[in-house]
């Protein structure tokens, strides 16, 4: 509830505050800052945030399949799958709430785009991503963001908690 209220707040105050492209520039090149930069003001500041609490994690990051940058950079990238829909602040905490009342039953309200992309965004960003060859690990990671049932996954470990903290 506590991280709910964080997150509402932080939804309202970064929309007046800067993107650090500096950071960003370490992590994405042009293509990926393209994309990245078609979120909403608000998304942007949230996969930052998940970024750099993930760099707080760097000594616990698999390096066997990826390299900590380029992990950095799936963390970036995880919610690429909102581009181009505007879920407002109080919109995704109407969301949050109805789908607690509801216990997910809104799900089947598909049709509605906002309930879609609020659902369906790891897959709508696997599939955004797919075509630009990265590899397997990267898209699992991006599919199985919001997935907290898959436990032997260090790296999907970390960028779940980073996710749901910020
Ligand atoms: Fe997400
Ligand atoms: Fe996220």
């Amino acid at each position: 509830m506590f991280y709910r209220l964080k997150q509402f707040y932080w939804g309202v105050i970064c929309s007046f505050k800067s993107i650090d492209y500096e950071f960003l520039k370490m992590y994405l090149n042009e293509e990926e800052l393209n994309l990245f930069s078609k979120l909403k003001t608000n998304e942007m500041h949230h996969c930052i945030r998940v970024a750099k609490s993930a760099l707080k994690f760097a000594e616990d990051i698999e390096c066997n399949d990826m390299s900590k940058n380029y992990f950095i950079k799936a963390c970036l990238l995880h919610d690429i799958g909102k581009i181009g829909i505007n879920i407002s602040t109080v919109d995704k905490s109407l969301l949050v709430i109805v789908d607690k009342i509801s216990r997910g039953k809104i799900k089947k309200y598909n049709n509605i785009k906002k309930i879609d992309v609020y659902y369906n965004h790891p897959k709508i960003g696997y599939n955004i991503l797919k075509p630009y060859g990265y590899s397997d690990e990267f898209l699992y990671l991006i599919l199985n963001h919001h997935n907290h049932d898959i436990k032997d996954n260090k790296n999907l470990n970390i960028l779940i908690r980073c996710d749901s903290i910020n």
